[in-house]
């Protein structure tokens, strides 16, 4: 259905109604979903969009693990509401997806058939109760860093979506950093299990926020339209910046030995993650990629007796509707 949309748009692009599109960016105007817009705005959307979508709701699976065997109820209460909020969050974004003409089932099938992605961090396993306190702080934490200035991003509902996202995002870095904090006062053994997480989760933090700048296809074009705000390496420092103090208050080390303030910069050096572990987790050989994928299809299989009974519903009140009405 969609690609049909983008083809008409494609051919109707004339220079002045791209200008025109750009200018009313350029003015800071919100672009709505009726609004004309040119096939590739819509298509780059389509795909960061869905992409974010399924991220949420992928990354419920790293956590869900861990919600039977929290240690306190207060801490189980924590985990389960963090998870239930990013099944939300992939509710609204997929919403905000279908209003550029795509229909989720068609997002779904991207998703299950590999041809739409996922953030790579949730590829990797939480072997212990301490990645729930360093997923939330650092992975709800580079999240937060990627969607707050996405607050402002010129479409509509995606910025609209974010808003709300955001709110709830600092909520789940907050439950982890405190996790943390709190195991960190805790037993020797319960401290290195701490430093082990961190270890484990430091470079694939840094992944999260993409390529480097000098890698990165989709940057230049996304800032002009505004559906970018910053750059991957304008990000990840930000991020290295705020994080390093954190670990510092925890007591926590970060596993990188060229980490250090650069005075004359203002910022912290740091070590590059391994892109070649991040193309290869991202192509599908993660440590978790092929049991995330078969979690998410097994749950839309089972699932399917589900929207059957829902349309044989609609369907039959709809006739009745119908019958009343004649
Ligand atoms: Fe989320
Ligand atoms: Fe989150």
């Amino acid at each position: 259905m969609y690609a049909q949309l983008v083809k008409s748009e494609a051919s109707a692009e004339d220079p002045i109604r791209l200008a025109e599109f750009q200018a009313r960016i350029d003015r800071g105007e919100k672009i709505e979903p009726k609004d004309w817009m040119p096939a590739g705005y819509r298509k780059t959307l389509i795909r960061q969009i869905g992409q974010h979508a399924h991220s949420e709701i992928v990354g419920q699976l790293p956590e869900g693990n861990w919600i039977t065997r929290a240690p306190t109820l207060e801490r189980k209460a924590n985990l389960l509401a963090k998870v239930q909020d990013e099944a939300g969050h992939g509710l609204y974004l997929y919403c905000a997806a279908e209003t550029l003409g795509v229909s989720r089932d068609e997002l779904f099938e991207m998703l299950h058939n590999g041809k739409m992605k996922y953030s790579s961090i949730f590829n990797y396993p939480t072997l212990t109760w301490a990645d729930m306190g360093a997923v939330g702080w650092l992975v709800d934490g580079a999240a937060i860093m990627n969607q707050v200035p996405l607050q402002r991003t010129s479409y509509g509902p995606y910025a609209r979506a974010m808003v709300r996202i955001c709110k709830e995002e600092s909520f789940h870095q907050r439950q982890g950093y405190h996790l943390l904090l709190h195991m960190m006062k805790g037993s020797e053994a319960q401290q290195r299990m701490c430093q082990d997480a961190l270890n484990r989760m430091w470079f694939p933090a840094l992944m999260m926020f993409g390529p480097s700048d000098k890698d990165s296809v989709h940057s230049a074009q996304s800032m002009a339209w505004k559906i970018k705000m910053n750059t991957n390496d304008e990000l990840r420092q930000k991020f290295v910046d705020e994080t390093v103090r954190q670990a510092e208050f925890l007591g926590l080390q970060i596993p990188d030995d060229a980490l250090r303030w650069n005075e004359s910069t203002g910022h912290y050096d740091f070590s590059e993650p391994d892109w070649d572990e991040f193309h290869d987790v991202i192509s599908g050989n993660g440590p978790c990629n092929h049991e995330r994928l078969e979690a998410r299809k097994s749950a839309w299989n089972d699932g399917a007796w589900v929207r059957e009974a829902r349309m044989a519903h609609a369907m039959k009140n709809s006739e009745r509707r119908l019958a009343a009405a004649e």
